[in-house]
């Protein structure tokens, strides 16, 4: 049976969930917040290590402003109110993405919840933050100043390099595609994709997956 250490996900499906009940976008990435929450717990329950969560891309730059202020402030708000949460839980936070480019309210936020979290021995929830794997994978080699450079200077400089490599990634809202999320530390992650969109997943279809997960042969390239 295949372990279980880092789980990755691609929260799709906020805005058309929210469309689907009459409401605007932000009611989806509201309730959408919430999931995370109930999900993360239960993560943590069942013995998950890493929990990678897609919050916002590179690419999310180009929504509507009013869209793009409301889910950084969503973020801001999130991680205030869930820092007793985390603590009660023994769950470490971490980010992941270039920071530099949101607030400073934000990056506080976020430097306050690591600092906190630091000492938790539990689950580790990295949020992905204007996170674009290419971008990340840029600025890991920009950062490495040799001439030769190897696949292990590359992993030492990524923004993940704590982290052990995705073994399942799961993406909700019905596309079957990457989007630029942890390229390099996907190489050998097994992909389950969902027509459910993010605030109606559940943690019996995380269950499910997971299952099937377990019984998959892993060959990461042998036979
Ligand atoms: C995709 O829905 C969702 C995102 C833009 C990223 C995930 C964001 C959340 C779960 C909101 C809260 C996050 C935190 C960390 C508190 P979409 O808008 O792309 O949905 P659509 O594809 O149906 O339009």
């Amino acid at each position: 049976m295949n372990t279980l250490k880092h789980l990755a996900i691609i929260m799709d499906g906020n805005g058309r969930w929210a469309k689907e009940r009459g409401k605007i976008r932000s009611f989806g990435h509201v309730a959408g917040a919430k999931k995370l929450v109930e999900i993360t717990k239960h993560a943590s329950r069942i013995g998950i290590e890493y929990l990678t969560l897609y919050s916002f891309s590179t690419e999310n730059w180009k929504r509507e402003k009013v869209e793009v202020d409301f889910l950084m402030k969503l973020i801001e708000k999130f991680l205030k109110q869930e820092l007793k949460n985390l603590m009660d839980n023994n769950i470490r936070f971490k980010v992941i993405g270039d920071m530099s480019k949101t607030s400073k309210s934000l990056q506080k936020r976020v430097n306050l919840t690591i600092e906190k979290t630091k000492n938790n021995t539990g689950l580790t929830q990295i949020l992905a933050i204007n996170y674009g794997a290419r971008d990340e994978i840029v600025r890991a080699i920009n950062s490495i100043k040799k001439e030769k450079i190897t696949e292990e200077d590359i992993q030492n400089a990524l923004d993940t390099h704590t982290l052990p490599d995705v073994d399942l990634m799961i993406r909700t809202g019905g596309e079957q595609r990457l989007s630029n999320f942890l390229l390099w530390q996907s190489a050998y992650a097994e992909l389950i994709f969902t027509d459910t969109y993010w605030p109606a997943f559940s943690t019996q279809e995380l269950d499910i997956m997971i299952e099937k997960y377990q019984k998959i042969q892993r060959r990461f390239g042998g036979i």
